[in-house]
């Protein structure tokens, strides 16, 4: 088969570096980059640490507003799809290039399947919730990380060709763990940590960081932490946080954002991780981490289930006791799979 994959924003890359390897064993995959992200920070690091191959089509559409920069992706998408020709247009999560890929590809009646299908926050203030679900109404092949999410479609009336697979960001967390391990210590010493002796914090949604109060409690909180918080601060937020005018206490450390092997490393040495990501919520999980999710809901109900993920909601004040006092349990089930949803995708294709 031919098969355009669609990434342009972080956690694509990632996620298509499951898929991208396997899929290339036995087909013929055109890999289109969006731009959505674009500071090498943001992606050229993850095509370098993952061994992602480079795009093979950079559409350099850049930041804008969401209606701007989905437009400009549809119309240049839209060109590249009618020029390839493809059998199958593979698009990942939630991100306005998921949204952007998904629309092109139906309008031309080709065929569309989605990675991380059925995820739900029901919080339609989220631009990703409304991308999610736009996504899944539209794709001809839904590949689900877990049975909640095959739920969910089944609610909205989706039920065929919906397969439970796994989460692709494990494969990735598995390959990249002994490489992980190798860089720890350095990366621990770069930053004057300890193993355990630390915390690590990220926060890009925009209900954080575009509500200058909001993020102005979240970093305060941050500052009254008793413990080194290492902070890879995401463009968004470093936008806001300048024109704040944020000054980082002692124990803040604020660094650019760090690339897949060395956040996995630096997230199983911490002894608990603050976010409003939805991957590092799986990957504290499987790293056996506890997480405080700086948010009202998570579409990853089954890490707070489990016990080793906490919301925090809007006791954002009450983060410093919360990190103190978080104590997950013994037991932590296996989810999401196991390790080996990439294959299983490619083979549902
Ligand atoms: C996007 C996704 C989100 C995903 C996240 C991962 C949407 C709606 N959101 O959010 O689902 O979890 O990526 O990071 O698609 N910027 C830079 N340099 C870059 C990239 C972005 O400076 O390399 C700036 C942009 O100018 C913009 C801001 O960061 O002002 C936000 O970027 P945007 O692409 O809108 O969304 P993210 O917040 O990154």
């Amino acid at each position: 088969m031919k098969i355009v994959s669609i990434v342009g924003a972080r956690p694509q890359f990632i996620k298509a570096a499951a898929v991208s390897r396997k899929l290339r064993e036995n087909h013929q995959e055109i890999l289109l980059h969006t731009g959505q992200h674009y500071d090498y920070e943001m992606s050229g690091v993850f095509f370098d640490g993952l061994e992602l191959p480079l795009p093979d089509v950079c559409l350099e559409v850049g930041s804008g507003t969401h209606g701007a920069q989905t437009g400009a992706m549809l119309k240049a998408i839209e060109e590249v799809l009618l020029a390839e020709h493809p059998d199958c247009v593979l698009v990942y999560g939630d991100t306005n290039s998921t949204l952007a890929g998904a629309l092109a590809t139906s309008k031309l009646s080709i065929r569309l399947a989605h990675v991380e299908a059925g995820l739900r926050s029901y919080n339609r203030k989220m631009p990703e919730e409304i991308n999610r679900v736009v996504t899944d109404h539209l794709s001809d092949v839904l590949l689900c990380p877990s049975d909640a999410a095959v739920e969910n479609l089944a609610a909205e009336g989706i039920t065929k060709n919906v397969h439970q697979v796994g989460d692709v960001m494990l494969d990735v967390l598995n390959w990249a763990k002994e490489r992980a391990d190798a860089k720890g210590k350095e990366l621990l010493e770069q930053f004057g940590v300890k193993k355990q002796g630390y915390l690590l914090a990220t926060i890009h949604r925009s209900e954080n960081t575009d509500d200058v109060e909001r993020l102005g409690e979240i970093l305060k909180a941050f500052n009254t932490v008793d413990e080194p918080i290492i902070f890879p601060v995401h463009p968004r937020s470093r936008k806001m946080m300048n024109e704040m005018g944020f000054r980082p206490g002692r124990n803040l450390k604020l660094t650019e954002p760090i690339g897949y092997v060395d956040m996995v490393a630096l997230t199983g040495s911490a002894r608990c991780v603050m976010t409003d990501s939805g991957g590092l919520q799986k990957e504290t999980f499987w790293l056996g981490v506890p997480c405080l999710t700086i948010r009202n809901e998570t579409e990853w109900v089954e890490t707070v289930t489990s016990g080793w993920n906490v919301l925090v909601g809007k006791k954002v004040d009450h983060l410093a006791d919360m990190v103190k006092n978080i104590a997950p349990p013994a037991y932590r089930p296996a989810l999401y799979g196991d390790g080996a949803a990439a294959a299983k995708c490619v083979q549902l294709l």
